[in-house]
């Protein structure tokens, strides 16, 4: 029935007089509209809402929810995203940002001990690590500004995947079991995750009961269904008795930002991607900068590996020095994001040597630099693959667009649910620096612009992103912590190079350098012998991944042909549905 909201909408706008944009130079849309996610019934989710005659805002709001329930791993209620937004009809485009945020009685030292040291997993495991979750009320903003369904329509998928139970799967078995032990250890979260205290058996049906009626809450009420009255008394009871230390006033100040996204010229390529408080907007432009005089075609494919790695590690050691929360930290983004500056950064690159990172400037020197296992020395083998955060892609027949990426950080979060509520808490305060040149669990380090500070949004590097040229548009993104950035390089690189078929982006081979630890990462295969040993040669430390990495969900318009196409990574078990919806 919602189908008939728009062309009312269009009747009487043309009876009482209607803005240019109604009636005229409305650009066509795509013949067909797209989802990719990472989860199939999530998808589903956002082609019912399609379907039912919402716009991709819709879609996104019923993925994002679905999500929140069948990937419980990955993002959630709990946690937080950003949503980069194409309206067709005036060509907005905006960053919805549901960053979490620290909460008002945190501060710079929340995670040392007396001595000043870090407690080893505080800023991971409970809800003492746990920020503001922004996603509810990202989802109730976007259905309210930019949707044309009630929150009621595009939540209801979520809600009876919530109720009535989802499959579980050997994908999640294989990260409850990672986190089955942190989550033994708080009943609610025992309860909702777990069987007897152990990963559910393949085919259990996995119900939240609690989280369905959360989701109830905001259909019912909007944000205030979560941020206010029982929901949000519940979420800060629960948190408080674990030793949290949320307040009501948390949650009812928590509020979003629309954001100017960056944007960036590479050759005749316009790419937008995250504002900050995600660094990976300032660092895909601060890499395209520096390779737009480059001619990446005629280099070799050890020169083209070597030159890209430099890239990397410039750009990620000024996120270690710079970035944070713009709404705390003044950043020299004017001087970051400068054509000249990245001149100047890639003279110093040479052709033949690696350069040693702590030889760069800065805050090199302090640092010290550590393995980069993201999931610590206990880790299971195959863990370190980036498929836990969740990224999706939407595009609907009228052209409106979607990328988001949503997390809450670790596998499960902080493993910690408030009773009652069915909301996994994130464990976001890990992306703060819990005290500078410590490595976060992404080795990540950093500096005073991402230290704790009560209300602040902690520095991210998931980063939706849109590229659009000559030949048609593509959204894309991807989980894996500090790699996110690298891999949205090189699938863009390789949309820039002449393969649209998102099928190439999301499958090609990855490597990755962030400046420290100083090693450059790679898949298996990605680098083939001759440029392993070539880079070896240049004084790269290279370090061979056991396992892929990342899950990329895109989307690709080709404008020139017409045709919509869209992909999932096949490291995961995601689905990505080109449909035609408004006439099946
Ligand atoms: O915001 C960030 O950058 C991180 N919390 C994302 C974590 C992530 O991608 C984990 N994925 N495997």
């Amino acid at each position: 029935m919602y189908r008939f909201f728009f062309p009312v909408t269009l009747l009487v706008l043309t009876l009482i007089g209607a803005p240019a944009w109604a009636l005229s130079n409305r650009p066509a849309g795509p013949p067909q509209a797209a989802v990719a996610s990472a989860h199939p019934l999530a998808t589903q989710a956002g082609l019912d809402v399609l379907a039912a005659g919402g716009n991709a805002f819709d879609a996104a709001v019923a993925v994002s929810a679905a999500l929140a329930v069948v990937e419980p791993y990955g993002s959630g209620l709990g946690g937080g995203g950003f949503w980069l937004l194409h309206r067709a009809y005036d060509g907005k485009q905006v960053m919805v940002d549901g960053r979490e945020r620290a909460p008002l009685a945190a501060h710079a030292d929340l995670y040392l001990d007396g001595a000043g040291a870090v407690i080893d997993g505080a800023s991971i495991n409970g809800p003492r690590a746990a920020g503001i979750p922004g996603e509810p009320a990202a989802l109730a903003h976007i259905a309210q500004h930019y949707g044309r369904l009630p929150l009621a329509v595009s939540l209801a998928p979520a809600i009876a995947l919530a109720r009535d139970g989802f499959e579980v799967d050997a994908h999640y078995r294989r990260w409850v079991g990672f986190r089955a032990e942190v989550l033994a250890k708080q009943a609610a979260a025992a309860r909702q995750f777990l069987v007897d205290g152990a990963p559910p058996p393949l085919g259990h049906r996995l119900r939240q009961a609690d989280l369905a009626d959360t989701l109830q809450a905001l259909a019912a009420a909007g944000r205030d269904g979560f941020y206010a009255g029982p929901v949000a008394e519940k979420l800060v009871a629960g948190v408080r008795a674990g030793g949290g230390i949320w307040t009501l006033r948390d949650l009812a100040e928590y509020q979003v930002v629309e954001r100017e996204p960056v944007v960036v010229r590479y050759r005749d390529w316009t790419v937008t991607s995250a504002a900050l408080p995600s660094s990976g907007g300032v660092l895909l432009a601060q890499m395209l900068n520096m390779l737009a005089a480059v001619d990446l075609a005629a280099l070799s494919p050890p020169a083209r590996s070597h030159l890209l790695t430099e890239v990397m590690r410039r750009a990620y050691r000024d996120r270690a020095e710079y970035l944070g929360d713009p709404d705390f930290v003044a950043m020299p983004l004017e001087r970051l994001l400068s054509p000249t500056y990245a001149q100047r950064q890639l003279a110093t690159i040479s052709p033949t040597h690696a350069t040693p990172s702590e030889s760069l400037a800065g805050l090199a020197a302090d640092r010290p630099g550590t393995a980069a296992d993201p999931y610590g020395s206990g880790a299971p083998s195959g863990v370190q693959e980036g498929r836990n955060t969740t990224h999706f892609s939407v595009l609907d027949e009228e052209g409106n667009r979607v990328a988001a990426t949503l997390s809450i950080n670790y596998p499960f979060g902080a493993c910690y649910v408030p009773p009652g509520t069915g909301v996994l808490l994130n464990d976001e305060m890990d992306d703060f620096v819990a005290k500078p040149g410590v490595p976060n669990a992404y080795g990540l380090v950093g500096a005073a612009a991402n230290a704790i500070a009560p209300g602040k949004r902690p520095l991210s590097s998931m980063s939706p992103t849109f590229v659009e040229g000559p030949q048609g548009v593509a959204l894309l993104g991807t989980p894996g912590g500090s790699r996110i950035i690298s891999m949205v390089l090189l699938a863009m690189l390789d949309m820039a190079a002449g393969y649209t078929d998102p099928a190439h982006w999301v499958a090609r081979g990855r490597f990755h350098h962030q400046y420290l630890p100083d090693r450059l990462q790679y898949e298996p295969g990605a680098l083939s012998p001759r440029t392993v040993a070539a880079l070896r040669s240049m004084g790269h430390q290279l370090d061979p991944l056991s396992t892929g990495y990342g899950n990329m969900q895109a989307v690709f318009w080709d404008r020139r042909s017409g045709k919509v196409s869209a992909a999932s990574d096949p490291r995961g078990i995601g689905a990505a549905r080109v449909q035609s919806v408004s006439s099946p």
